[in-house]
């Protein structure tokens, strides 16, 4: 017995000091560098992962081109429109009026909807028409109420690839980004999508309150307005974390005009989305007044009344939408708690200087 123990305890010993050399070596090997691939972009609290594409992946070089790029006015036709023009820092990346204004002065029918959290969404505008940023970006380039005086939208492309290209400072950019200096309109779209991805809303009172379990973060009143969006069907649709959804649903909104915008139905031509649009994030709501596609509802407290009503009737409005019978005090609690979603991580600063 005892000539069959020892060995078994050497050989052990001997195993477990290989094992421990290995640790500790392993422990003073210098870390290794991340490789662009694993260089990744933190989330604030409350959000989650980031789902970068695999055909535009995080970069940090990139995200700053695309900064340059989507405040830059040179992208514009006559130099007077930049995407902040409609989507700025001051109004939490959208536009405070109820239709935004872009070149020559000229109007557009919609709202201009924020960016921000915009990277967790598979459907883009309002009538979900785009499924990537990349696809959006390309959107108001070449649209003629917003970015651009061409005639077609191969032309306004043509236009803006040719403006950038004649700037010596985005030539060398795009060449360092991308190893060719050609500054392509994909190339333009994924730097500016790789920059919106870096804008997002998280950390906000609600977040502390739910994540970390921080019973001081949010006030009573707010609590109580959590409950009341729960009990009143506002979450069914507004969907946490992002308080958005990929679904699109007919809540009423302008139905009562003569020629309604008829939202997702004009894309996809299926009744059941008649009149009915995306679901959009209400992270930061209170900084992108006015509200809904056609900016018609001024304030929280005016969007709170319209639910509380039940909405304007139509041929295929949501069930959930119906008279809710709020208290004074349950609406208020209610725009509370839609103020408790105001977070951090979309507060940057505007470029300073651009290439030249
Ligand atoms: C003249 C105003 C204007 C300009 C300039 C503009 N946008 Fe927009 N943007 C809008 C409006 C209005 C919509 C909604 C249109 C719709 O749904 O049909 C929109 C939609 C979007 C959306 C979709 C958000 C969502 O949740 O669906 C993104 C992202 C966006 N714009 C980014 C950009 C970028 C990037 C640029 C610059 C290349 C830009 N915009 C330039 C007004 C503008
Ligand atoms: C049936 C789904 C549904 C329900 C229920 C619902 N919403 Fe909405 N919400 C939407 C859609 C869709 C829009 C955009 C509609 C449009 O512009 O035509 C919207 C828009 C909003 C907006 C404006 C956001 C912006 O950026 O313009 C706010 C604020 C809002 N909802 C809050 C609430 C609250 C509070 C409740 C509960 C009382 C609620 N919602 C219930 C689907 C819903």
């Amino acid at each position: 017995m005892k000539g069959f123990f020892y060995p078994v305890v050497c050989i052990l010993a001997f195993l477990s000091l290989l094992w421990g050399t290995f640790q500790a070596l392993q422990f003073l090997r210098p870390k290794p560098l991340l490789t662009q691939e694993q260089e990744s972009f933190s989330v604030p609290l409350g959000l989650p992962p980031l789902p970068w594409p695999a055909n535009n992946p995080y970069d940090k070089a990139k995200a700053e081109l695309g900064r340059l790029l989507y405040f830059d006015k040179r992208l514009s036709s006559d130099g007077t429109v930049s995407c902040a023009t409609c989507h700025s820092i001051q109004a939490a990346f959208a536009d405070h009026q109820a239709v935004s204004q872009g070149i020559d002065g000229r109007q557009g029918s919609r709202n201009s909807p924020t960016v921000i959290n915009s990277a967790y969404h598979n459907f883009l505008f309002w009538d979900g028409r785009a499924d990537s940023l990349e696809a959006q970006c390309k959107g108001p380039l070449a649209n003629r109420k917003e970015m651009t005086l061409a005639q077609s939208p191969d032309d306004a492309h043509r236009e803006c690839q040719e403006r950038i290209r004649k700037i010596p400072g985005y030539k060398k950019l795009f060449k360092s980004v991308y190893g060719n200096d050609d500054c392509s309109i994909d190339d333009i779209a994924k730097a500016i999508a790789t920059f919106e991805r870096t804008i997002l809303s998280g950390n906000s009172p609600y977040d502390r309150y739910i994540v970390n379990k921080d019973k001081s973060a949010m006030s009573a009143e707010a609590i109580h307005g959590l409950t009341v969006f729960k009990r009143s069907g506002c979450a069914n649709c507004h969907v946490e974390p992002l308080f958005a959804d990929d679904r699109f649903t007919n809540i009423g909104i302008g139905m009562d005009a003569k020629e309604p915008d008829l939202g997702r139905y004009a894309i996809t031509h299926n009744q059941a989305d008649w009149g009915a649009f995306k679901i959009p994030t209400l992270r930061d709501v209170e900084h992108t007044f006015p509200y809904m596609h056609d900016g018609s509802l001024k304030t929280l407290e005016e969007v709170v009344e319209y639910y509380n009503q039940g909405g304007i009737p139509n041929s295929n409005l949501h069930p959930l939408m119906r008279p809710l019978n709020l208290s004074e005090s349950d609406k208020k609690a209610l725009v509370k708690f839609l103020q408790s979603l105001s977070g951090e991580g979309w507060q940057i600063q505007e470029p300073s200087k651009f290439p030249d």
